[in-house]
């Protein structure tokens, strides 16, 4: 750790090999979950037709429980007990857990390879202005997994009341650090600070938030590439294309219009070739756009507000919110639930992110690669 004027400014690297990398293929985790609908064969012997009291398709999950009903062609109907009925097994779950530590190890792979054959390593800088809890603790988490990764970590707490000169001044130093490929700025910063100001004096080539109006007005227009894509958005999309879910034609509504996860998590999903809308606070009819969805994602910062109700049948979830919930039966009287009631969504949905487990992970995940990448682009280097 090292005093740069009067800030404190941290260096830390750590090349650990890390075991306990999760090694199994979490897609296959999440797709095993998926059952497709059994024969029918044995409830509809000849000359009967079963009448299920449940709408079969063939991508839906299926269990089984009480009598059927049997039609005789003539059409007189009978019970016939211990014959299966069906009813819609609960989504598969996505473990962005796991699909997170594949990320991670990916990019620890792709590192080690890029310092044998370069001796250079990537390096990320993060700026953290006043002592905010959880931002404190997202602070920490990013640079444990640098360490992990094999990226160099830099850093730079500022207290509550630094001016918006002094931010600036801190980005300028890593803007001309070349051992910095990647700045973050942890948001939210005090209100004092204009935000803009500070994320627009981040060199665009360093932005791994994705968040320059340089890089996020490329991903608005078609045939521009941004540098950088931000992390969360970026991380809900490799979620669903981990889990094989089509996104090209889909109908998907993204709950909630943040600059850091709402916009352009539908942003990437249009040019992903989904048919995207954005429901919002001012939405008057949120719940009857979302019923169209074969996609949802719901960062719109509202405990459980997305319902099962809500949701078309075998939709695919991505749940981005983190909320606490008051529940005496934990010893820290809270638990963490989204921005979608999951006890509900999961019966209705084909696939479903949990929290915590889900999107959470993901978002540190992918700010490794975005660092990585950042730096295979200042060296030259092809990935
Ligand atoms: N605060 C919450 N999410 C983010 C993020 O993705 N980037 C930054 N810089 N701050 C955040």
């Amino acid at each position: 750790m090292c005093h740069v004027e009067g800030w404190t400014r941290h260096s830390g690297f750590q090349n650990k090999k890390q075991p306990g990398f999760f090694q199994k293929s979490a897609t296959r985790a999440a797709l095993s979950k998926c059952e497709g609908p059994p024969s029918l064969q044995r409830a509809t012997p000849s000359r009967t037709t079963a009448i299920m009291s449940a709408t079969a398709t063939a991508t839906l999950g299926w269990k089984f429980s009480s009598p059927v009903l049997l039609r005789r062609r003539s059409g007189s109907v009978r019970a016939v007990s211990r014959a299966p009925q069906a009813a819609r097994a609960d989504a598969a779950i996505i473990d962005g857990k796991a699909i997170a530590e594949t990320v991670r190890e990916e990019v620890r792979e792709k590192v080690a390879a890029m310092k044998e054959a370069t001796g250079k390593v990537p390096g990320l800088a993060v700026v953290l202005v006043g002592g905010r809890k959880d931002s404190e603790t997202y602070v920490r988490s990013k640079k444990k997994a640098c360490g992990e990764a094999g990226i160099e970590s830099f850093g730079t707490d500022l207290p509550g009341d630094a001016t918006e000169d002094e931010v600036l001044a801190v980005v300028a130093a890593y803007n001309a650090d070349p051992n910095v490929h990647g700045i973050l700025v942890q948001l939210p910063m005090p209100d004092h600070i204009d935000e803009e100001r500070v994320l627009g004096a981040i060199d665009y080539e360093k932005d791994v938030d994705g968040f320059h109006p340089l890089n996020i007005g490329r991903l608005s227009q078609r045939g521009r590439e941004p540098l950088f894509v931000p992390c969360t958005p970026r991380g809900c999309i490799e979620l669903l294309e981990r889990s094989g879910i089509p996104i090209a034609g889909k109908e998907a509504v993204v709950v909630g219009r943040s600059n850091v996860v709402g916009t352009p998590a539908a942003l990437l999903l249009q040019r992903r070739d989904a048919t995207v809308t954005i429901v919002h606070s001012r939405t008057p009819n949120s719940e009857e756009i979302v019923k169209r969805a074969d996609i949802v994602i719901a960062a719109c910062g509202r405990m459980e507000m997305v319902k099962g109700s809500w949701l078309k049948p075998g939709a695919a979830v991505i749940d981005v919110g983190i909320n606490a919930k008051d529940d005496d039966t934990k010893k820290r009287g809270y638990r963490l639930v989204g921005d979608v009631d999951f006890e509900e969504c999961k019966k209705v949905a084909g696939h479903i992110t949990p929290v915590p487990g889900g999107v959470g992970p993901m978002t540190i995940a992918i700010l490794l690669q975005n660092t990585l990448e950042g730096a295979a682009r200042a060296y030259k280097y092809e990935l």
